[in-house]
């Protein structure tokens, strides 16, 4: 083994970065035999270095994250900051300075990481980032690695633990959305403001990072059809129930079946109680993937927290460092596929809408022929009246999402139409 220590440099030490300190000095043996060189930490770059950090020699706390990247005896940057700058400029200027960069960086890697990746060419390093997707879950690598000779043709998966744990809530004891809210930010699931899950910006990054490793090409963060789960009411849960679904924020990322485009999209949707994903509870994530020949692979596993989301940031650390050692690098961007990216009304789905309609003669016909006008097929009808006034619960076959969008557009005009109370897609059928 080489005595020479391979010297880390950690950007951020909040909740990730302390564990991921931790474990590089209690498995320390460990990480040196898998490497096949001693790791040493060699600074930690904070914003507030009178906090107190157990376990990190006060002398390594910088508030220079600048200077220790540009320190040039620094073989690997990890980067768990967050956030787009200065995230960006710092890797940039790990790799200019001979450094490979493990990040945690999913906002970051959405929005940018084509040029990252371009960066990390330039200069011959490595850029890897487990941990930006689903937490502890490996996904990332199994999919750049493992599947690389396959080809993949969906994801689906749960990748917001915060909504997945009030969603589940609401499921599970008929709470409305706020109130499961309030338990999730008391339990200390959702943050003060929770705007980046519950809006489901959190889940369209991961989705983005998801498809174009998955696909071969580059998925941006604006790319991916965006709708958080803040409309979700106890009745679309209840009448989810009553379907045998139940509705998760799903992240869903398909290539046409053309082959000529793909889609990637985040919102919540009904989902059969016999699909994989209906048992995935509280703050868990799990993610399906479809390939080709492989067929169907379920991923499942903590997707946040400190110690899950260090595990996800050694093991790149471990692979980076072995690769430093072997002067080479890993995997770095596939894009060849250059497919593009749909629209959202190209996403062929399905609709469950809930109307609340006049109970007279010729009302179901109207609803009905407003559905073929935009060539929408009826899969199911489920009526219930009351006092001249009826629910009317309408289950659509497979159809492009702007022609169901159409068709709520039209049936909103009519006049026996009182409201639309709810429209969920379904899927996982
Ligand atoms: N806030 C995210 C979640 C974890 O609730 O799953 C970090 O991406």
């Amino acid at each position: 083994m080489r005595t020479r220590p391979l010297k880390v440099a950690l950007l951020g030490c909040g909740v990730v970065g302390s564990e991921v300190a931790r474990i590089m000095t209690t498995h320390a043996d460990d990480l040196a035999a898998r490497i096949g060189a001693p790791v040493e930490l060699a600074g930690v770059a904070v914003r507030r270095p009178s906090k107190v950090r157990e376990g990190i020699d006060p002398a390594l706390i910088t508030t220079d994250a600048t200077a220790l990247v540009q320190r040039g005896d620094i073989d690997v940057v990890v980067e768990v900051i967050g956030g787009i700058e200065p995230a960006r400029t710092l890797i940039t200027t790990a790799f200019e300075n001979g450094a490979s960069v493990v990040s945690a960086n999913k906002a970051l890697l959405a929005e940018d990481g084509a040029a990252l990746h371009a960066a990390a060419e330039k200069y011959g390093r490595d850029l890897y980032y487990e941990a930006a997707v689903a937490g502890a879950i490996p996904l990332v690598r199994p999919l750049r690695e493992s599947l690389a000779g396959d080809k993949v043709n969906r994801v689906l998966g749960i990748v917001n633990g915060t909504t997945n744990f009030i969603l589940d809530k609401m499921d599970t004891s008929g709470a409305g959305y706020s109130e499961a809210l309030d338990e999730a930010t008391a339990l200390g699931y959702a943050e003060a403001d929770p705007t980046a899950d519950v809006e489901g910006f959190d889940a369209a990054a991961k989705a983005a990072i998801l498809a174009g490793i998955a696909f071969h090409t580059r998925v941006k963060i604006g790319d991916v059809h965006r709708e958080g789960i803040t409309e979700v009411t106890a009745a679309d849960i209840a009448s989810a129930r009553r379907m045998g679904c139940t509705v998760k924020l799903l992240a869903i990322c398909e290539r046409a079946a053309d082959g000529a485009s793909v889609t990637a999209r985040v919102h919540p949707a009904m989902i059969p109680l016999s699909h994989p994903l209906a048992s995935v509870r509280e703050a868990y994530n799990a993610v399906f993937v479809e390939a080709e020949a492989a067929g169907q692979l379920m991923f499942y596993g903590p997707g946040a927290g400190g110690s899950p989301t260090a595990s996800a940031v050694l093991g790149d650390l471990v692979a980076v460092c072995r690769n430093k050692l072997g002067e080479a690098t890993g995997p770095g961007e596939s894009a060849y596929t250059r497919l593009p990216v749909s629209p959202m009304g190209e996403v062929v789905t399905r609709y469950h809408i809930s109307l609340d309609v006049a109970d007279k003669p010729g009302v179901l016909a109207q609803v009905a022929t407003v559905f073929a006008e935009q060539g929408v097929s009826i899969d199911t009808v489920r009526q219930q009246g009351k006092d001249g006034e009826a629910s009317l619960v309408v289950v659509t076959h497979r159809a492009p999402d702007a022609a169901l969008s159409g068709t709520v557009e039209a049936l909103r005009k009519l006049d026996t139409v009182r409201g639309v109370a709810s429209i969920m897609r379904v899927e996982g059928e």
